[in-house]
C-alpha cells in the first residue's frame, strides 16, 4: 500500500517535471512580450494602451502586424526591429513621438509596407521611414510647414494621409518626390490660398486622388498645373462663393468631383467644361441660390450623379440639364423651388434618368406643375419622396402633402 503511494507520488512528480520542462520550452521557443498579447500564430503582436514607455524586446521573429496604439513611447532606437524580417505593419498612433525620436536606421526593413504615426508630436515629416512605405497615416501631429526636404526619403509612398495637421504653408517642391503617390489627404489642415503654388502637385503624375476638405480655401486651385492622372477631388467645407468658367478644363480623367458643405453661391456658365469623364458631381448644401442655366452644366456628357440638394436654388432653365445624356440621379431636395417646366426633366434628353429628389421646396402647386405629379404615379424614373413633399401655394392645398393630392388637384384658377 505504502509502496503504491510511493510509486505514484513519483509519478506525479514526474509528470509536474515534464509539465515544467515543457512551459519552458513554450515561452523560450517564441516568447511573446509583456504586456502584449500575441494572436495569429503570434504574427499580430497587440500591445495597444498597455502603458508601456519603450518599444517591447523580444518580439516574435514572425510578428507582421505590430500594434503599438495609445501608450507612451518617444523613442525608437536603431535596433528596435531588428530581425523582423516579415514586419509590415507598424501601428504608433498617439505616442509621445516627436521629431529626432526615431534613430536613424530604426526603420530600414524593405517588408514594412504601412506606418502609422498619428497623433505624436512631430513638428515635421521623419526622414527615418522604411524604404519600400506605401501608406503613411499621420494624421494629427502638429506640423504647420511642410517642407520642401519633407519626402525625399519616401518615394514610395502611395497614400498619404496628413489629415488634421495645423499645415498652413506648403513650401515649393514639397510634395516633388512622392512621384508614386496615388491619394494625398490634406483635410482638416489651415490651408488658405497661398497655401498651395500651382505647381504644388505638378510632379505627383500617379496622383488619382486629393482630398482638401475642410480648409480655409477661399478659391478653387489652379487646376491647371494638376496631373491629369487625377480622378476624384473633394473640397468640402471650405469658403470659396464662385466656381469659375473652365475651372476644371485640363482634368479630363476626373470621374468624381465634390463641393460641397462650402460656401458656393454661384457656378459661371461652362464651369465644368472639359469634365468629359466626369460621373459624380456633388454640389450638395453650399449656398447656391438663383438660376440654373443651360450653360451651367455644359459638358457633363458622362455625368450620372447630380447633387444639389440643401442650397437655394429658384429656377431650373429648360434646357439646363439636357447634357447630361447619362445622368440617372438627381437631387433638387430642400431648394427654393416653386415649380419646373416639364421640358427640364425630359427624357429624350436624358433617357436613362432613374430618379429625382424634390422634397423640401416651397412647391405651387398648380397646373404648371401637374405633370410632375403625374410622373410621381407614372414616369420611367422615381420622384422621390412624395410623403415629404409639400405644397407652399396655392392657398387651397398649401401645406398639403403630394401623397395627399392627386394630379386633379393641381388646378390654375
Ligand atoms: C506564440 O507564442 C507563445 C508564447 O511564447 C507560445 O506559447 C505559442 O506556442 C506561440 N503560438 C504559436 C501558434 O506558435
Ligand atoms: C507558426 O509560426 C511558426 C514559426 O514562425 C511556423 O513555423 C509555423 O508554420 C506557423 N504555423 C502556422 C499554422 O502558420
Ligand atoms: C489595438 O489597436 C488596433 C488598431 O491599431 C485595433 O484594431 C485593435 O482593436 C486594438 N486592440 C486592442 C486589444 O485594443
Ligand atoms: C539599410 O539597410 C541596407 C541593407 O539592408 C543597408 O545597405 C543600409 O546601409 C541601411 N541603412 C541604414 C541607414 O541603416
Ligand atoms: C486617363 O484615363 C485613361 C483611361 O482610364 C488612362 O488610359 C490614361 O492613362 C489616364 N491618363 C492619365 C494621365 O493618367
Ligand atoms: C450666402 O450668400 C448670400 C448672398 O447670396 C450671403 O449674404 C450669405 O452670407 C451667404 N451665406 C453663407 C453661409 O455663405
Ligand atoms: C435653354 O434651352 C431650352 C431648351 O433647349 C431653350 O428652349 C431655351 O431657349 C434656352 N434658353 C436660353 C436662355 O438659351
Ligand atoms: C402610364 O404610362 C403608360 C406608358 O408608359 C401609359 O400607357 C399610361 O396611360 C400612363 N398612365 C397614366 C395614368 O398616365
Amino acid at each position: 500500500m505504502c509502496k503504491e503511494h510511493t510509486r505514484m507520488y513519483t509519478l506525479l512528480n514526474q509528470i509536474a517535471v515534464i509539465l515544467v520542462l515543457l512551459c519552458l520550452q513554450y515561452s523560450l521557443s517564441d516568447p511573446c512580450p509583456s504586456p502584449c498579447w500575441c494572436l495569429y500564430n503570434n504574427t499580430t503582436v497587440v500591445c495597444n494602451l498597455t502603458g508601456i514607455t519603450e518599444i517591447p524586446k523580444g518580439l516574435p521573429r514572425n510578428t507582421i502586424a505590430l500594434l503599438l496604439r495609445s501608450n507612451e513611447i518617444s523613442h525608437i532606437p536603431k535596433t528596435a526591429f531588428d530581425g523582423l524580417y516579415q514586419l509590415s505593419y507598424i501601428d504608433m498612433t498617439r505616442n509621445k513621438l516627436q521629431d529626432n525620436s526615431i534613430e536613424r536606421g530604426a526603420f530600414n526593413l524593405s517588408s514594412i509596407d504601412m506606418i502609422d504615426l498619428s497623433a505624436n508630436l512631430f513638428t515635421s515629416i521623419p526622414q527615418e521611414l522604411p524604404p519600400k512605405l506605401l501608406t503613411l497615416n499621420f494624421y494629427n501631429n502638429p506640423i504647420s510647414t511642410l517642407k520642401a526636404n519633407s519626402f525625399v526619403h519616401a518615394k514610395s509612398i502611395q497614400y498619404l494621409n496628413m489629415l488634421a495637421n495645423q499645415i498652413d504653408t506648403v513650401q515649393e517642391h514639397a510634395f516633388d518626390p512622392l512621384i508614386n503617390v496615388r491619394v494625398i489627404d490634406l483635410s482638416s489642415n489651415s490651408l488658405n490660398d497661398g497655401s498651395l503654388r500651382p505647381k504644388a502637385f505638378s510632379k505627383n503624375m500617379e496622383l488619382n486622388e486629393l482630398r482638401l476638405n475642410y480648409n480655409q480655401l477661399q478659391a478653387i486651385p489652379d487646376t491647371s498645373y494638376l496631373p491629369s492622372s487625377l480622378q476624384k477631388i473633394s473640397i468640402y467645407g471650405n469658403k470659396i462663393t464662385t466656381i469659375p468658367s473652365h475651372a476644371f478644363k485640363s482634368l479630363t480623367n476626373l470621374t468624381n468631383l465634390a463641393i460641397a458643405q462650402g460656401t458656393i453661391n454661384s457656378i459661371e456658365d461652362n464651369a465644368f467644361f472639359g469634365l468629359d469623364n466626369l460621373r459624380f458631381l456633388d454640389l450638395t448644401q453650399g449656398n447656391l441660390s438663383g438660376t440654373i442655366t443651360n450653360s451651367t452644366f455644359n459638358g457633363l456628357v458622362s455625368l450620372q450623379g447630380l447633387s444639389l440638394d440643401i442650397n437655394k436654388v429658384s429656377k431650373i432653365d429648360a434646357g439646363a440639364l439636357h447634357p447630361l445624356k447619362n445622368l440617372q440621379e438627381l437631387g433638387l431636395s430642400e431648394n427654393k423651388l416653386m415649380t419646373i417646366e416639364s421640358a427640364v426633366l425630359d427624357t429624350t434628353f436624358i433617357p436613362k434618368l432613374s430618379a429625382v429628389y424634390i422634397y423640401g421646396n416651397p412647391w405651387t402647386c398648380d397646373c404648371h406643375l401637374r405633370w410632375l405629379r403625374e410622373k410621381m404615379d407614372n414616369a420611367s424614373y422615381k420622384v422621390g419622396s412624395p410623403s415629404l413633399t409639400d405644397c407652399a401655394g396655392p392657398p387651397d392645398v398649401a401645406g398639403k402633402t403630394w401623397t395627399d393630392l392627386k394630379p386633379s388637384d393641381f388646378v390654375c384658377k
